[in-house]
């Protein structure tokens, strides 16, 4: 039987906290599921000691964004690979979307996604995230109050935008009214029309049919001017252009309450992947140019973008393996986002590691209002070690999740992470 301790010190890692302003090496004491201690040389006498030397240890991180696929489509994900994966990836708490069979748009699905991940998960924490609109139809709203009682943290149609300006609205009153916020999935489905990756010069080369920013934009824009009409919170799904990326930063200036994510493929990947057809650099919105990746830089640098979230979108390889245009949208995401994300942020220099570290775990706690992101005493002792400097190659195959769908296959990134940890509770260590 597995030694419970109640008492953990993990000694000798450089302790990175963004939210206390703590970059040091020292020693962590965990009590009881808490941050009891940090400093230099922690008595350990009858703890579990972890050794950390060599390492970092850092605020679990926060998946804003993500799909879990459960209830209704297994065969994709569950709770129990999802959370897996999610504990692989370095993540101590994610929000699921409501695009499940059926859709979270009611208390009873809410339900059965929180006490299944609470029964049948790593160890992760699950904060779904409620529907809407009923069936994600864009047509009635959902059962927001009902679902915000049984355990929702946000709302969002995520994969169909909401095309009714007016229900956008009153769902903004109403989420305001309940304690929630709304997450955009910002997209105009008619300037979309047939297109399946970014229009440029490699759409034109590729002959697939393009996919114009303008799509996102045009959405962004009216989902910001609709929460200034309102004095209301929005806050902005994957943000991927550069065009989306200005448009944040001038409503962050005017004072909009507007709040913004990018995903870890927009910082790492561009519309030259899809050169190869590979379906596995499929996904919505598309990956864009050389220009909107490093927009999307720019901003995650300068505050305008709040955020990194996954938006981790398993699929089956028999939606994938097929032609590109009939090809699922999505990208497995979890086990990726930490190596591509500080390979292509701090190794390139473009921010410090603890900034990295709070784009991951106290910027999105702090949007979401939860637990986490901190180490200061008397927090949940949610926390991740790593190894930054380890170079590896990513084996989608060997992903604990059931979407083996990434573009990051086969290519070497800086970036290990080798313990997670909840509440105390190691749910993810590396063999
Ligand atoms: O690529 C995507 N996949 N974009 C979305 O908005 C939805 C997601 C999914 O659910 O597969
Ligand atoms: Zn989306
Ligand atoms: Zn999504």
């Amino acid at each position: 039987m597995l030694a419970v301790y109640d008492k953990t010190i993990i000694r000798g890692g450089r302790v990175v906290d963004p939210a206390s302003g703590i970059d040091a090496v020292c020693d962590l004491l965990i009590e009881n599921g808490r941050i009891a201690a940090i400093g230099e040389n922690l008595p350990c006498e009858e703890a579990n000691v972890i050794d950390a030397a060599g390492k970092v240890v850092a605020p679990g991180f926060i998946d804003m964004h993500c799909h879990l696929r459960d209830p209704g489509q297994e065969y994709k994900e569950d709770l129990v690979s999802g959370t897996k994966s999610a504990a692989r990836g370095g993540f101590t708490g994610v929000c699921c979307m409501p695009n499940t069979r059926p859709v979270n748009d009611n208390a009873s699905v809410t339900r059965y996604i929180i006490e299944k991940a609470q029964l049948r998960g790593s160890g992760v924490h699950v904060y779904p995230v409620g529907a809407i609109s009923k069936g994600l139809e864009g047509t009635e709203m959902a059962e927001i109050g009902r679902m915000k009682q049984a355990g929702i943290i946000a709302i969002s149609d995520d994969g169909k935008p909401v095309k009714n300006s007016n229900l956008l609205r009153l769902a903004m009153q109403y989420a305001d009214y309940f304690g929630v916020f709304i997450m955009s999935h910002s997209e105009d489905k008619n300037l979309v029309g047939d297109g399946v990756m970014n229009e440029g010069y490699m759409s034109t080369k590729l002959g697939l049919p393009g996919i114009t920013r303008a799509a996102e934009e045009v959405m962004i824009a009216r989902d910001i001017l609709v929460a200034e009409a309102e004095g209301k919170r929005i806050h902005l799904c994957h943000v991927s252009t550069r065009g989306g990326v200005q448009l944040v930063r001038e409503a962050k200036k005017r004072g909009v309450r507007v709040t913004a994510e990018t995903a870890p493929h927009y910082i790492g990947a561009t519309d030259e992947w899809v050169a190869g057809y590979d379906s596995n650099c499929r996904v919505n919105p598309p990956l864009r140019e050389e220009e909107d990746r490093l927009a999307c830089i720019a901003g995650l640098c300068d505050g305008t973008l709040d955020a990194i979230a996954t938006d981790h979108a398993p699929h089956h390889q028999d939606e994938k393996r097929v032609e590109f245009h009939i090809a699922a949208s999505g990208i497995s995401g979890f086990e990726t986002a930490f190596c591509v994300s500080y390979t292509e942020l701090v190794k390139k220099g473009y921010m410090s590691l603890s900034q990295l570290i709070e784009k991951m775990s106290a910027a999105p706690a702090k949007l979401l209002g939860v637990e986490g992101g901190s180490l200061a005493v008397g927090s949940a002792a949610d926390v991740v070690v790593l190894d930054p400097e380890r170079e590896l190659t990513v084996d989608a195959e060997a992903f604990a999740s059931k979407g083996h769908n990434t573009p990051f296959h086969g290519k070497t990134y800086s970036g290990a992470v080798c313990m997670t940890m909840v509440g105390g509770r190691v749910i993810y260590e590396e063999a």
